[in-house]
């Protein structure tokens, strides 16, 4: 048992059904005179946040609209919102949507405090002062971005998602209000769901997880296992909805202290080169990177199987291998369960850029935290495998 650790949580979270409505209040607490919002146009125009609105005009915020937020946010959109924000005179943050709406809200607010060029803070640690007044609203269950300290954002120049990761950059508030996924499209609520699922399966698999963060991981798992299907075949009912959110955001908060693994190696180039939904990559690799990390995970594998399932037959007779096994076979159950694509093919994805992709992938942060190490060439079979 790891009992060396240091965690970090920094944000307030205001978890519930219409928690949406303090949003108002909370904004007048914080001091905020001029938010910046920001949101995707899809989200704006699905009428999804309309209840974002009505409560900051109920408290008489003055907000600036900012709807053009990219999915896997490029750095040339984070420097267009940061024109934004300063033009308009704008002074905190207010992020309502999924991964990539406050992954730039965050990414946003160290540019404008630290100036510079974005790539001047790529990295863990580098920034220097603090960001404004941030307030995280997700809209999608899985990302857990409403409670880290990092934003990925894709250099266009570069051609690859990296991380900008500080704890100055902490929102101050999240708001996680489980009523906002309502109108979520089933596909999308999947793909987040599954990208919940690989942040508790690769903290636990992290040498930086302890005691404190495996008990956040274990609950999402647990969570997800029970709730998973009914939430994804109807996002509206409350008790799978909130189940959900909270296990995103306990996955959220379970990650961003011990790091990730090389499910998200593998999905961040896919992300830059072919534009793949995130939580989708992670969904289509986190059953063949349990294979590749299953001689280090085997016990801890065993010990989530009853998590994902109450099935617990003929467990008397399995040995620990077995059960680890049969943890991996329940994910990719799972997987299908929720229509996640089983391989890249299906989506027609090609071999083009699998060197690059390859590399790509070596050399990202979350092959220093996976159990088991691997090489350029480990992940370029595992790409090999799904296409
Ligand atoms: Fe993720």
């Amino acid at each position: 048992m790891n009992l060396n650790f240091e965690i970090a949580s920094g944000t307030k979270v205001i978890f519930g059904r219409q928690s949406i409505l303090k949003l108002g209040e909370e904004c007048t607490k914080l001091g905020m005179n001029s938010p910046m919002l920001l949101t995707d146009p899809g989200l704006k125009s699905s009428g999804a946040i309309d209840i974002v609105f009505e409560s900051l005009d109920k408290a008489k915020i003055n907000f600036q609209l900012y709807d053009k937020v990219e999915a896997n946010p490029s750095d040339t959109s984070i420097v267009d919102a940061n024109h934004k924000f300063i033009e308009t005179g704008c002074d905190s943050f207010i992020a309502a949507g999924g991964g990539s709406t406050m992954d730039t809200a965050k990414a946003v607010s160290v540019l404008y405090a630290n100036g510079g060029k974005l790539s001047d803070w790529y990295g863990i640690g580098n920034i220097l002062k603090s960001s404004p007044p941030l307030i995280s609203i997700p809209t999608t269950a899985g990302t857990g971005s409403e409670v880290t300290n990092s934003s990925i954002v894709t250099d266009t120049k570069l051609q690859i998602k990296t991380t900008v990761r500080n704890d100055t950059m902490f929102a101050n508030i999240a708001i996680v209000d489980s009523s906002l996924l309502a109108k979520l499209p089933k596909e999308l609520a999947a793909g987040a769901l599954m990208d919940a699922l690989t942040h508790s399966i690769e903290s636990i698999g992290s040498p930086k997880s302890s005691p404190w963060t495996e008990a956040l991981a274990n609950k999402s798992i647990e969570l997800i296992g029970r709730y998973a299907r009914k939430y994804v075949d109807d996002r509206s009912v409350e008790e799978s909805a909130d189940a959900i959110s909270l296990a995103a955001t306990l996955a959220g908060r379970a990650f961003g202290n011990t790091g990730l693994g090389i499910v998200h190696s593998l999905a961040h180039p896919l992300g830059a080169y072919h534009q793949l939904h995130h939580g989708t990559a992670n969904g289509i690799f986190l059953p063949s990177v349990m294979k590749f990390n299953l001689p280090k995970m085997k016990k801890k594998y065993a010990e989530i199987n009853t998590l994902l399932s109450n099935d617990t037959n003929n467990f008397k007779n399995q040995s620990e291998l077995e059960r680890a096994e049969d943890t991996i076979r329940k994910v990719d159950e799972l997987a299908r369960d929720i229509e996640i694509p089983k391989t890249l093919r299906e989506l027609d994805i090609t071999k083009k850029n699998l060197d690059v992709m390859s590399k790509d992938a070596v050399e990202s942060n979350q092959v220093k935290t996976n159990p088991v190490p691997a090489t350029e060439d480990d992940l370029k079979k595992l790409y090999e495998q799904l296409l």
